[in-house]
């Protein structure tokens, strides 16, 4: 009896103590990876772009975006999430950020893909402050791995220009 408590108390120190390498060598071995990402975002059409009463602009886009994220997949990772934001200035904020399109990528099979798109979620300004406004369309991952810490990073497509005018 109590030599089969040791053994089995041994054997289970033990299991734990490779569980814990494992998860150590897991999340050192996973920064080692340099991600070789590719990142493309188009605006193919402005939908409609206009002044609601309450004085904020809204535009409807629609995008082509595309992306091969394939190199952020390591045996650690668990998924990747990612959302596609406007990103611009106004002289109230210098950094403003409207989600346009987000999606979960569960394997390295579906991180090589294009999606052909209107947003998602509203682009709605607080105020009108669109009109031939620039922005950055920004794509950003957030890597959930299996054991470690989560990682972020992102790739900014700029030079886009909203329209003068209401339409
Ligand atoms: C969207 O982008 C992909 C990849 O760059 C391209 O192959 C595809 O033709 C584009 N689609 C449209 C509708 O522009
Ligand atoms: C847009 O991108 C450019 C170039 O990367 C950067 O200098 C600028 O600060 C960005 N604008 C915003 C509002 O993030």
């Amino acid at each position: 009896m109590h030599s089969f408590g040791y053994r089995a108390n041994a054997l289970l120190t033990f299991a734990v103590t490779i569980l814990a390498m494992m998860c150590v060598m897991a999340s050192l071995s996973d920064n080692l990876n340099t991600p070789n990402t590719h990142v493309q975002i188009d605006v193919l059409n402005v939908n409609w772009f206009q002044r609601h009463p309450n004085w904020n602009d809204e535009v409807s886009l629609t995008l082509n975006i595309s992306a091969d994220l394939q190199s952020l997949f390591t045996w650690n990772t668990k998924q990747v999430f990612v959302f596609v934001a406007a990103e611009y200035e106004t002289q109230k904020n210098s950094l403003n950020q409207v989600s346009l399109w987000d999606g979960i990528i569960p394997s390295k099979e579906n991180a090589k893909f294009w999606i052909h798109t209107t947003n998602k979620y509203a682009f709605v300004d607080q105020g009108s402050n669109l009109r031939g406004k620039e922005l950055n369309l920004t794509m950003h991952w957030h890597v959930m791995p299996k054991t470690g810490y989560m990682f972020a990073d992102k790739k900014v497509i700029s030079g886009f220009r909203l329209p003068e005018e209401y339409r």
